[in-house]
């Protein structure tokens, strides 16, 4: 299969350029046009995005995600490859689901999948997952991810035991117990509003124990790679700085809606704002885009969280943690930041910086690389109309904003996985 796209330009370059893909892979450019042409309309072409952690729901929960909805999802958003989160029903802990969503997602045709598998039994905590038959089956990662590592020793073993297979261990870093029955971040406006508070110091207290942990197996000679999920708070942040100052094998991602929300937006004791870990000061998402900017943060991931309408129109107490964003994270970061942190850094975070903390090939626009792509339309400004998203969650907090950076095609694999009409 050949496909040409005709009029795109490379980031920060007016030359308008034409790519030919041929059997997955770049062929060329500006070489005579071969097979189907896409006129990719002055897009910015480069490399699809990789998202490191999404929530997909399947098996068990397809009334939130599926693969299908949330694999299109992620094509319209600009991504290639995804890596969904384990905490489905059952949870991804056996090598026979891992294999059969690979195998599902294959035949779709949207984004790549990438299923990481849960680090223990049934996400219990206590006792570890089959990690090697769980790698075996395609698991790119380990994590309990939604719930949170409470027993240390089960940790430590993991990361020692994923290491010596040279996988990453990533932790959902709260503090159970301190975080409590926590339903948003804790300070003056929990207060006001009289709902039970979830402190930055149970993110950070996990955390400086997780990067202990870390230390203690680095001392005796092991490699384990700890990554730690959706960074909230700036001192979390200053602990893993430290951490990679001392050389340990530490890795971080920060979300969107970590950088762009605070707890001020519980106001209306809207549940559609509710998160975990929850949103945070100003302050915090100051620290956070810094992190961002002196490479504390090593990529970009949006935890994509669809829940059913219903679900999130329960009360605050009531209602599950989640937002789902993964179509607009793109445009959403690139209005915002694109400015202050530059479209290639900006891309970095999305692409090369995932795909070097997992270990994967650099992503790349020259040929012979895959022809895993994306042409972005960095000029119009559209309104993010939750209606059209290809994810059953149709509700966004960014509903209704004028964002600019919309994907206007998605490649994966050579074959056109998203295109907007
Ligand atoms: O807000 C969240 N939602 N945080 C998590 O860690 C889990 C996720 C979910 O599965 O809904």
């Amino acid at each position: 299969m050949t496909l040409t796209i005709t009029n795109i330009k490379r980031s920060n370059s007016d030359k308008t350029e034409t790519v030919t893909l041929e059997n997955g892979v770049i062929k060329g450019w500006n070489i005579p046009a071969e097979g189907e042409t896409i006129d990719g309309q002055g897009g910015t072409l480069a490399p699809a995005l990789i998202e490191l952690h999404a929530h997909l729901r399947e098996p068990g929960q397809t009334e939130k995600e599926d693969l299908a909805s949330g694999l299109a999802a992620a094509a319209a958003g600009g991504y290639g490859t995804v890596v969904c989160m384990p905490n489905t029903v059952p949870v991804i802990d056996d090598p026979a689901i891992v294999r059969s969503l690979i195998q599902k997602a294959n035949g779709l045709g949207f984004a790549r999948l990438h299923p990481a598998a849960a680090l223990t039994k049934g996400q219990n905590g206590e006792t570890l997952a089959e990690l090697s038959y769980l790698k075996d089956a395609g698991a790119v990662m380990f994590t309990d991810d939604g719930r949170t590592n409470e027993n240390a020793r089960v940790l430590w073993l993991g990361l020692e035991y994923a290491g010596s297979l040279g996988m990453v261990v990533s932790v959902h870093a709260e503090d159970a117990s301190l975080r409590a029955d926590g339903v948003m971040n804790e300070g003056p406006v929990s207060e006001a509003l009289g709902l039970p508070g979830n402190p930055a110091a149970a993110e950070a207290a996990r955390v400086a124990r997780d990067l202990e942990i870390l230390a203690g197996l680095h001392a005796q000679g092991s490699g384990a790679h700890l990554h730690i999920q959706h960074l909230s708070t700036a001192r979390a942040l200053e602990l893993v700085r430290g951490a990679k100052a001392r050389g340990l094998n530490v890795t971080c991602e920060v979300c969107p809606h970590h950088l762009t929300l605070t707890d001020e937006a519980l106001r209306g004791f809207d549940a559609i704002y509710k998160v975990a870990p929850p949103l945070r000061t100003q302050r915090d998402a100051d620290a956070l885009l810094e992190g961002l900017k002196d490479g504390t943060v090593d990529c970009i991931a949006t935890d994509h969280a669809p829940h059913t309408r219903a679900e999130k129109e329960r009360d605050l107490l009531d209602a599950p943690s989640g937002i789902a964003y993964i179509e607009l994270a793109f445009p959403l970061m690139y209005t915002r930041f694109g400015g202050d942190l530059g479209l290639d850094k900006l891309l970095d975070l999305m692409t090369a910086g995932p795909a070097r903390l997992m270990g994967w090939p650099a992503p790349s626009l020259e040929a012979g690389a895959p022809a895993d792509l994306v042409v972005l339309d960095l000029e119009t400004e559209r309104e993010v109309s939750p209606a059209e998203f290809k994810s059953k969650a149709k509700f966004t907090p960014w509903a209704g904003e004028m964002l600019r950076g919309w994907p206007l095609l998605t490649v994966v694999g050579g074959q056109v996985a998203y295109r907007r009409e």
